[in-house]
């Protein structure tokens, strides 16, 4: 592969699908161990429920659908214990990676949006980036 034209930055969290954020929750603290869980809240315009788990490291983004039409229902229709649903990489400029990607021939999924973490993301279609549902997030100002 030749140079990017951005560099892809860290991994800022992991997409799972689940059924139920209540039964997730349980299941990530008292299984798994996770002591940094936020509070659930909707994301109307992205149709989910979203709760993120703190790591030392990344976040997990819990999400269940909100609404029959919600992209994550078609996901637990054919998984419906819920599943890895999409990896988020953060980028310095996510106009400027949408517009690299689609030149690259990568299918950008609309336009640029405010993702749950309050700054713009843009979806990548799996059948071009080998199989993987891919978050491109536009790093916060005042993170890192
Ligand atoms: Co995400």
């Amino acid at each position: 592969m030749s140079g990017a034209g951005h560099e892809l930055g860290r991994l800022n969290h992991v997409g799972v699908a689940t059924p139920s954020i209540d039964r997730s929750i349980a299941l990530y603290r008292d299984l798994l161990g996770a002591t940094k869980i936020g509070e659930p809240f909707d994301l109307p315009p992205q149709k989910v429920r979203v709760c993120f788990v703190d790591l030392p490291n990344s976040q997990i983004e819990l999400l269940e659908p909100l609404g029959e039409d919600s992209p994550v229902a078609k996901f637990l229709e054919k998984n419906p214990a819920g599943g890895q649903h999409h990896v988020c990489f953060e980028v310095p400029d996510i106009h400027a990676a949408a517009a690299e990607m689609t030149a690259k021939g990568a299918k950008v999924l609309g336009e640029p949006r405010i993702g749950a973490h309050g700054t713009l993301v843009i979806f990548l279609h799996p059948k071009g980036t080998g199989g993987v549902l891919v978050e491109l997030m536009e790093r916060p100002k005042d993170a890192h």
